[in-house]
């Protein structure tokens, strides 16, 4: 089975790619290098053994798209190319709403001209906008998203079901990620964003190996345990076996289905901070500073209906999260 994974060089992309890979799917990756290396494929290799299919592209280009579909018989598609800077997206909308929803019209236009059926999508947690209740199942209500690029999630998840109204045999399935962290764990291939990390774990890592002074936590008076700022944090070799069990029922299952990929837990800003300083021996200076336009106190999944539905749970804990990206950004500064 041939799987086309679009940003498969990103973060969340190649960690699914080497699960895809471990599991004997043929694997072909198009990504425009925009925000990853072309060294990852050469990481992908070393890790699994195996070698992908590469076509360095944006996957808003028809020609392009049309090139790689008439070239392989892709079975289905997960697409993960996509903006993603939440502060960026509120300066360029134009750049987020374009690129965002471009490509995945494109690429459904595509998929549909070939016969190819299978989506699977890298939606958030943050179409949730400021949840209700907690913990949050698929059921919530979406909207009140707070930036262009949240918007573009909640956009492309209507999309989607339209497009599954109008041709029933297109199945999508929509995977609301909560916040992915960690690394794998050989450290060949982790998250780098490029400049000052919005983020916080890319943040604290770059604290705790000196290349940033110090953390801002952004605010203490949430209506949370300790003051700061509550999320599910979820690890990317986690989030991206996820992807796995979602390909399964595309495969088995015709339909649109929606999926939170969390692990049920929460834990705050300082939670984070103590385990990292604990499980890495390093100091990781912060200080409290005032809120952070945007931001909510807390948010975490139920995630029980990937359970059921999938057969899936997160199965890694926050030391091997913290372990994890730590490890790889040590490795990293090894080059
Ligand atoms: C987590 C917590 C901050 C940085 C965003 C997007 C979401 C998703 C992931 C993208 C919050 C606090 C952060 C720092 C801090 N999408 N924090 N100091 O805001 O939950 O989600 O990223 O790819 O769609 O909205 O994640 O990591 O930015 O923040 O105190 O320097 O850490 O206030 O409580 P967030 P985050």
């Amino acid at each position: 089975m041939k799987i086309l994974v679009t940003g498969g060089l990103g973060f969340i992309g190649s960690h699914t790619v080497v699960e895809l890979l471990e599991e004997d799917y043929e694997v072909v990756v198009v990504d425009d290098l925009s925000n990853s290396s072309i060294e990852v494929v050469d990481s992908i290799k070393e890790i699994t053994g195996k070698e992908i299919k590469f076509y360095e592209a944006d996957v808003c280009d028809l020609d392009a798209l049309e090139k790689i579909f008439s070239e392989q018989k892709i079975d289905a598609v997960m697409h993960f190319a996509g903006y993603k800077a939440v502060g960026e997206s509120v300066r360029e909308p134009i750049m987020y709403y374009e690129n965002n929803l471009v490509s995945t019209l494109h690429l459904c236009k595509k998929m549909l001209e070939h016969d190819c059926n299978k989506f699977i999508f890298s939606s958030s947690a943050t179409v949730y906008g400021d949840p209700e209740v907690l913990p949050i199942t698929e059921d919530c209500k979406v909207g009140g998203t707070t930036n262009p690029y949240g918007t573009t999630k909640l956009m492309i998840e209507r999309i989607l079901a339209d497009i599954h109204v109008a041709h029933p045999e297109f199945t999508a399935i929509i995977l609301r990620y909560f916040n992915p962290i960690g690394a794998h764990k050989s450290g060949l291939i982790g998250e780098r964003p490029n400049g000052i990390p919005n983020n916080l774990m890319p943040y604290i890592v770059r604290v705790a190996s000196g290349e940033l002074e110090i953390l801002s936590v952004f605010g203490d008076d949430y209506d949370t345990p300790d003051g700061t700022g509550v999320r599910d944090y979820i690890h990317v070799v986690d989030l991206a076996k996820g992807h796995l069990s979602a390909l399964k029922k595309a495969i088995k299952d015709e339909g649109l289905f929606y999926y939170n990929l969390g692990t049920g837990k929460g834990y705050s800003v300082l939670d984070l901070v103590k385990n990292f300083e604990k499980v890495n021996k390093v100091k990781v200076p912060y200080k409290i500073v005032d809120r952070r336009p945007g931001d909510i106190a807390a948010c975490y999944a139920d995630p029980s209906k990937a359970l059921k539905e999938l057969g899936w749970k997160a199965e890694l804990g926050l030391e091997d999260m913290m372990r994890d990206s730590y490890n790889f950004i040590l490795k990293q500064s090894e080059k």
